[in-house]
């Protein structure tokens, strides 16, 4: 069938992630079937791989399943297996309570935790084996995101004829944070197995040169490294490792197309006299995370309200947040306490059915988020740290009625790209407060101003760009063979 006709003719390119882009659902009545994964990496990557028919290797979402391999829309996915215990140790456990917290400017406190570690190298392991087991022969294989760190190093172990990308999806730390790890030296070791490693930021880069040199202790190139050039090098003794800064983006072209159409336009109308035709709506998206800086908004406009500059009969607010990561301790605080101030606001300042804030906790279906963003007056987008943060970028794209402002968090690696947002520092609650209201009552030329800089920035730079940009110079690196894949 279908599945074994993709197995026998062995991948040239391999994706290897935590997740793959779709997560298996176990139904009550015992059925499975199998529903997109949240986050910004499935977004990024699905278009790319489908374009181009690769494989993916990835955990299929829950615990305890053995399924076999599948091939969806010309997708060869492969699963890998985790158990309830490896979930907790690697995922919740390494992944998302030591690294997570530690990469994002230890936001919150960081578990250094023994048995996490072992699980997370022999989950890693276990990553490696199943892709070492199906890439064709020198074939490339990308390696995605700080889960799997150790990745690079055990596959390079496994088959040395590959040629092997590694990119991190979210910021890479200041060295003195990242030099609390007490692993601190078997992960640059770990990624230092991959012929490129990317990363969104210049300075990003430059940490893991530097610290591939203070750590490992190899010789490393000097240099300032640029935006997808002037790459950083590391000589880990025959080999050379490439560093270099990609900034990840959307499929930007598809999302304006889907923004301006008919069915869109009319969800959009039809959203604003649902939510009661506020004079402005305001719009948060994001996975219910603690860096997302969800709270720091709530209470820049509970503060508004409060000092009577914000009139609760003219100005909405829609969360709409995906669940996350729920049995992590942090993401469940955090949950409560953005419940307790959308309670709050509404208690103090909505009337019956008239709330000010619509908070919703689900993932919304892609339609319908489009015409959320094609209703937004004002986009809030506060981190206190982020990777990329795509939500801005697509935002952007959905606005091709050169409507709309968006408020972007100087935080996050967008901010870097997109100069004609309303940039703020999230932990200056005053500035975050005149900037929501500079945004709000913008005059239409200015805002029209912005948002057609923002647009040129985000059309020109798409994902495909990104993953072109990596896989190019990927297989310019000196190991790789004649048959290393580029776009
Ligand atoms: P992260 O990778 O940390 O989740 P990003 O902003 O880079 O953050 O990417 C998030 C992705 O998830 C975006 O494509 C965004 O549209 C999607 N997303 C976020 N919140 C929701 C939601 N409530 N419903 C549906 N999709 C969502
Ligand atoms: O982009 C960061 C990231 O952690 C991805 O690796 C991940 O797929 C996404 O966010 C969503 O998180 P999770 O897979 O833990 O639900």
């Amino acid at each position: 069938d279908e599945a074994r006709a993709a197995q026998e003719s062995a991948p040239e390119l391999v994706v290897v992630a935590n997740r793959l882009p779709v997560d298996l659902e176990k139904l009550p009545d015992g059925s499975t079937r199998w529903k997109r994964s949240p986050g910004g990496l499935v977004t990024a990557l699905e278009p790319v791989l489908r374009k181009n028919h690769g494989a993916w290797v990835g955990w299929p979402g829950v615990p305890d399943v053995d399924v076999d391999p599948i091939v969806e829309d010309g997708l060869a996915l492969y699963p890998v297996a985790l158990s309830s215990r490896d979930v907790t140790e690697y995922y919740e456990g390494f992944s998302n309570g030591t690294l997570w917290p530690l990469y994002h400017d230890v936001v919150v406190k960081p578990i250094f935790d023994r048995t996490w570690w072992n699980t997370y190298v022999e989950v890693n392991r276990r990553f490696a084996e199943e892709t070492a087991a199906i890439a064709a022969e020198n074939a490339t294989v990308w390696v995605q995101d700080y889960q799997l760190q150790l990745v690079p190093k055990m596959l390079r172990m496994l088959r040395p004829d590959l040629t092997i990308g590694f990119f991190q999806h979210i910021p890479f730390p200041p060295i003195e944070i990242f030099m609390q790890l007490p692993w601190r030296t078997e992960i640059i070791e770990g990624l230092l197995g991959a012929d490129l490693v990317g990363f969104h930021l210049p300075g990003g880069a430059q940490n893991f040169v530097y610290l591939a040199n203070r750590l490992a202790g190899h010789p490393v190139s000097r240099g300032q490294i640029g935006v997808r050039s002037k790459f950083g090098e590391v000589q880990v003794g025959f080999r050379t490792v490439r560093a270099g800064a990609f900034p990840i983006s959307i499929a930007s072209g598809e999302l304006d197309e889907l923004s301006k159409s008919r069915s869109v336009r009319q969800r959009a109308k039809q959203i604003r006299q649902e939510l009661g035709n506020p004079r402005r709506i305001m719009l948060g998206v994001d996975r219910l995370d603690y860096t997302k800086g969800i709270n720091i908004r709530m209470t820049a406009i509970q503060e508004l309200l409060a000092d009577g500059r914000l009139d609760p009969k003219e100005n909405i607010f829609v969360q709409l947040a995906t669940p996350s990561r729920e049995r992590v301790e942090h993401y469940m605080h955090m949950r409560d306490e953005i419940e307790r101030q959308v309670g709050r606001i509404n208690g103090d300042f909505g009337e019956v059915g008239h709330p000010v804030v619509h908070y919703l906790h689900r993932p919304i279906p892609r339609n319908e988020l489009v015409a959320f963003f094609v209703a937004a007056d004002v986009m809030l987008v506060t981190p206190v740290r982020d990777g990329m943060n795509l939500v801005a970028k697509e935002y952007v794209a959905c606005r091709s009625d050169l409507g709309g402002a968006l408020l972007l968090s100087e935080f996050t690696g967008a901010a870097t790209e997109l100069r004609q947002a309303y940039l703020v520092n999230p932990h200056d609650i005053d500035g975050v407060k005149d900037s929501l209201l500079a945004a709000l009552d913008q005059a239409p030329e200015e805002g029209r101003k912005r948002m057609r800089a923002l647009r040129r920035q985000v059309l020109t730079h798409d994902v495909n760009r990104w993953a072109r940009a990596f896989l190019n110079a990927l297989a310019e690196t000196p190991h790789a063979g004649e048959t290393g894949a580029s776009l």
